[in-house]
């Protein structure tokens, strides 16, 4: 159990889920919103709170394997991706199995769900205490860089919450990697699981098609900050806040001093805040290698710079 955040909270937080309110929530990725998925009401309130298109669907969260057969078909596929990212940052998107667990609203009217069981042992005591799958977003409001600390989550829809749990700092930073097992194997959107190790298990991922049904959440510009973002620059002009990468890398937001991806993914949408908070005339982000976790990191830069990923 995280330190910051005692049993008894969990309980108050579970009471609030259960009476339809609307929790702050520690993930191993970044902080969500969550909800009860199958209350159409308070999961009306999730996409109020993030000021979100209701067309974009929400993930379920359980607690264990189990817990994500009653609501989504497993096939073999999913079997062996469960198996072997769960708990952790991993989503996928199956036929649903029970379409009032995960209401039409969460699910945005489609006949698939994204479910996810995560690793964080706040989010998973939560899950377990309510005894339900909850959808949890995440808690920024609509088109903003993801919370990753309690702070961040607050300021941006803990206005809206009932309760609240610190689980502090999230670890990874970037939010789950998103894989539909619908046709073949999809990518929709890369994350905290890399490209290569889900390809290890599944064989070769197909992009996200033009289908914006399939592909609901991929709008061009997301995370963004308030500041415009300019990607690959070699240094900060005059007025702009610079994101440097590597050894010898100036001033005070160096994604990772050692070049190190899941470091970089851990401070990017701390960074971005931060820089975007001392109001300069621009950002300017050093190059990211496209490799591994820099997949998902380029891809959250892009669509912050307002590039369609
Ligand atoms: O790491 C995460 O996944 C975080 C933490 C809080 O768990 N949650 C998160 O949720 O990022 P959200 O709602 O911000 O992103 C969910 C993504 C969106 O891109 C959405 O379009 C996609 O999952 N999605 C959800 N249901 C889907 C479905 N049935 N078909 C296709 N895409 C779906
Ligand atoms: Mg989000």
């Amino acid at each position: 159990m995280d330190p910051r955040a005692a049993p008894s909270d969990v309980d108050r937080a579970a009471q609030a889920i259960r009476s339809g309110g609307l929790v702050i929530l520690p993930t191993e990725t970044v902080y969500g919103l969550a909800a009860d998925a199958a209350d159409p009401k308070a999961v009306a309130a999730v996409y109020a709170a993030k000021g979100r298109p209701s067309f974009n669907p929400l993930i379920a969260h359980v607690a264990d394997l189990e817990m994500a057969r009653r609501i989504a078909r497993f096939d073999p596929r999913a079997e062996a991706l469960a198996a072997r990212f769960w708990p952790g940052p991993l989503t996928l998107v199956l036929p649903v199995a029970d379409e009032r667990a995960v209401c039409d609203l969460a699910r945005a009217g489609l006949d698939t769900v994204a479910v996810r069981a995560p690793a964080h042992p706040l989010a998973r005591a939560l899950i377990a205490a309510a005894g339900r799958p909850l959808v949890a977003p995440s808690a920024n409001r609509s088109g903003r860089p993801s919370p990753t600390t309690f702070a961040d989550a607050v300021e941006e829809t803990g206005g809206t919450a009932a309760a609240a749990l610190d689980g502090g700092p999230c670890g990874v930073g970037l939010e789950s990697t998103v894989v539909a097992l619908l046709d073949q194997p999809r990518l929709l959107r890369p994350g905290a699981v890399t490209r290569a190790q889900i390809e290890a298990v599944v064989g070769p991922l197909a992009e996200a098609d033009a289908d914006a049904r399939r592909s609901p959440g991929r709008l061009a510009r997301h995370y963004a900050p308030s500041a415009p973002v300019r990607l690959d620059a070699t240094s900060p002009q005059p007025g702009e806040a610079w994101l440097s990468f590597g050894p010898g890398g100036a001033g005070p937001w160096n994604l990772s001093p050692a070049g190190d991806l899941a470091e970089a993914a851990a401070n990017l949408f701390a960074y971005l805040r931060a820089a975007d908070r001392t109001h300069p005339s621009g950002i300017a982000v050093a190059p990211i290698p496209h490799e591994g976790l820099g997949e998902a990191i380029n891809d959250r830069l892009k669509r912050a710079a307002g590039f369609v990923g």
